[in-house]
């Protein structure tokens, strides 16, 4: 395990999301680090509504498959270049977690779940990033795809609400520019005007 190297709020400020890796795996050991320090997240109830799919090391590989049957349409009619260049976004990556949460029956537990989720999710992004290892998290379409679902034994009352990727990269995306906070924010009790002379 590596040292931290990182201020919490450097980490927050300068992670970025790669979407373009350069390949090199990235080992079991680092993701289970990562994933075991990022359960900390808070949840509520402590009901732990998670669970994860790992594909790492030689099982990356081999989840390439699958990836690219249910992540690149029509690949059986694609030429091996045009197929090559449609998996680079997945074969680019050096791991990925799928992250699975349970769908409660009620809204506002699974709200709750999903945000819970979402804080484990950002912290594992974050601790990557400490460790020079890029994420990204991925919706595709396929996520709720019922066989690929199945494929990965994703039961009825569960749902991926990530495709995780890890990877290291040559270079840092540019940062994405955010709302400001003075867009954003009302001070409570304060009216614009004197909020504005204060700035
Ligand atoms: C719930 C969620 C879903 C996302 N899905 C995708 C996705 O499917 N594909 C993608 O390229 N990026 C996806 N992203 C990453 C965002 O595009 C990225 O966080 C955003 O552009 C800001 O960039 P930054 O993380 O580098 O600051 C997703 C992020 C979140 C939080």
């Amino acid at each position: 395990m590596n040292e931290q190297a990182l201020s919490v709020r450097d980490a927050i400020i300068n992670r970025r999301s790669v979407k373009n890796f350069n390949g090199q795996p990235v080992d079991l050991d680092n993701i289970t680090t990562i994933l075991d320090d990022a359960r900390w997240a808070p949840n509520h109830g402590l009901r732990n509504p998670w669970r994860f799919i790992v594909a790492a090391n030689l099982e990356y590989i081999k989840f390439q498959e699958v990836l690219k049957e249910y992540g690149v349409p029509k690949w059986k009619e694609l030429s091996d270049e045009d197929l090559e260049k449609q998996m680079k976004k997945f074969s680019g990556a050096g791991a990925v977690v799928l992250v699975i949460v349970k769908e409660d029956v009620r809204q506002k537990e699974r709200l709750e779940d999903y945000a819970g989720a979402s804080a484990l999710i950002q912290n594992a992004m974050l601790l990557a990033w400490d460790q020079g290892i890029g994420t990204c998290w991925k919706t595709p379409p396929f996520i709720d795809n019922p066989k690929f679902r199945e494929e990965l034994g994703v039961k009825p009352g569960e749902r991926i609400i990530s495709m995780l990727q890890f990877g290291y990269y040559d270079d840092i995306p540019k940062n994405r520019v955010r709302t400001p906070l003075e867009d954003i924010v009302t001070y409570y009790g304060v009216d614009d005007e004197e909020a504005a002379t204060e700035q």
